[in-house]
């Protein structure tokens, strides 16, 4: 009689003896074929591993016992299944409450189509995931994994969603926020180096007065107390001959990509419109700079991203068109389209058209006025990254202001602790470390 076979799915990230259980037990059955979750399977319902797929996978093909290892690409196994036909599924006792009851059970009825069995190991006790993953976050990261973070994102994900951070405090809120949607956690995948908000958090204006070595060494808290990934607004990225100095500085840090926008002249804020002046660079004076940031950076893994001003000035689709096609010949990772529009239907063409001719460079899109629009549907005309890029500063802001103005209208702290505030204590616990243990 043929060998039974076996089918196990995993994350496989950290590896521990309760996975070495699994398919010890597994084995026992039959011929175990793991099913390795990729990039986007995780990705889909919690943090991006730590190690790729290719890593994960060869791991996983080294454990003995195992005699195959495939990719399963959905966090669902039942395509894999359709395709094995195991006689067994193996899997941790865990499963049989909470939220995972459902796959389970699903499993049942599909594998029941072919006389298979879902046979639940009793569960290794002491290893948890969710708290070798805090471990892992302790342990920090280095600027190598931080960098290279932003591409495997956009790899595995429909959108990657960015927010601006301007302190360690609002990077830490970044890092650590979540909020469970349909049993899945939504969390942020990454900061926006905001030069709006870097120039207003110190009282300046949003013209280019803050210079890259002082938003760098304030990006350094942010930097210090998280791991996830940064993109650096570069405003008009300067001078060529500086630009080539700030790719290597940022590269270097550990930043993912740079974005700089095609102006020219003094820089000023693009949600002003034709309001302010806003100058467009030439086509080749941009792609230039473009060629000049890519010659500069010494890793594979950095990007230029290449920021279409066309629609902010009061220009055509046809014209950002243009311009996007010359960016990405001239070698930019990515495009960032803005527009002060309201209603999205120039992003949403420019997105379209831009796709009917190329399907793979990354889009991105700061969707301040069309803010209307779910990240969903944003992914569904072809956008890759959405940044929301300045809510931190922009919620921050009106609390400080009422809490002053309570202040000076009662001639006491009374009334603005009460309603304004965070508890004393809540602010002693905040960060790990400010009580001695
Ligand atoms: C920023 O956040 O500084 C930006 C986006 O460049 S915008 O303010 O919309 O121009
Ligand atoms: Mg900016």
């Amino acid at each position: 009689m043929d060998k039974k076979t076996v089918y196990v799915g995993m994350s496989a990230d950290m590896i521990h003896p309760g996975h070495l259980n699994i398919i010890k037990e597994a084995c026992k059955l039959g011929s175990v074929t793991v099913g390795v979750l990729t990039d986007a399977a995780i990705a889909s319902y919690k943090r991006l591993p730590y190690l790729n797929y290719e890593q994960r996978s060869e791991i996983v093909s080294n454990i003995k016992g195992v005699d195959r290892v495939v990719p399963q690409t959905t966090l669902d196994y039942v395509p894999n299944l359709l395709i094995y036909k195991p006689d067994y599924v193996v899997h941790g006792d865990d499963w049989k409450e909470g939220v995972q009851q459902k796959t389970r059970q699903r499993i049942i009825e599909v594998m029941s189509e072919w006389g298979g069995k879902v046979i639940d190991i009793p569960y290794t006790k002491g290893f948890s995931s969710t708290a070798m993953n805090q471990r892992l976050k302790e342990i920090g990261t280095t600027p190598e994994i931080r960098m290279k973070r932003l591409r495997r994102l956009i790899a595995a994900k429909k959108i990657v969603r960015i927010l601006e951070s301007h302190n360690g405090l609002t990077g830490l809120i970044i890092e650590n926020t979540s909020v469970e949607v349909n049993g899945i956690k939504q969390e942020f995948d990454g900061m926006w180096a905001s030069s709006l908000t870097d120039s207003t958090s110190k009282g300046k204006p949003d013209i280019e007065a803050v210079d890259v070595t002082t938003r760098l060494h304030d990006l350094n808290d942010a930097l210090e107390v998280t791991t996830k990934p940064v993109i650096f607004d570069g405003d008009t990225g300067g001078k060529v001959e500086h630009f080539v100095f700030t790719v290597r500085t940022l590269e270097r840090l550990g930043i993912s990509a740079v974005i700089i926008e095609d102006k020219i002249g003094l820089k000023q804020n693009s949600l002003f419109g034709t309001d302010a002046i806003q100058t467009q660079d030439s086509i080749e004076g941009f792609c230039n700079k473009i060629k000049a940031g890519k010659m500069a950076q010494i890793t594979e893994d950095f990007m230029v991203i290449a920021r279409i001003e066309s629609l902010i000035a009061g220009k055509s689709v046809d014209d950002a068109l243009e311009r996007a096609f010359a960016y990405t010949h001239a070698g930019a990772d990515g495009i960032m389209i803005h527009s002060k529009n309201k209603d999205g239907n120039d992003i949403r063409e420019f997105c379209e058209r831009f796709r009917q001719q190329d399907s793979s460079t990354p889009i991105v899109a700061v969707p301040t006025t069309y803010n209307q629009f779910f990240e969903d549907e944003l992914a569904s005309w072809g956008i890759n990254v959405v940044i929301y890029a300045n809510h931190m500063l922009r919620s921050a802001y009106p609390a400080m202001l009422n809490c002053a103005k309570s202040i000076l209208a009662h001639g006491r702290s009374l009334e603005a602790s009460n309603e304004y505030c965070m508890p004393i204590k809540d602010i002693l616990d905040l960060i790990p470390g400010t009580k001695k243990k």
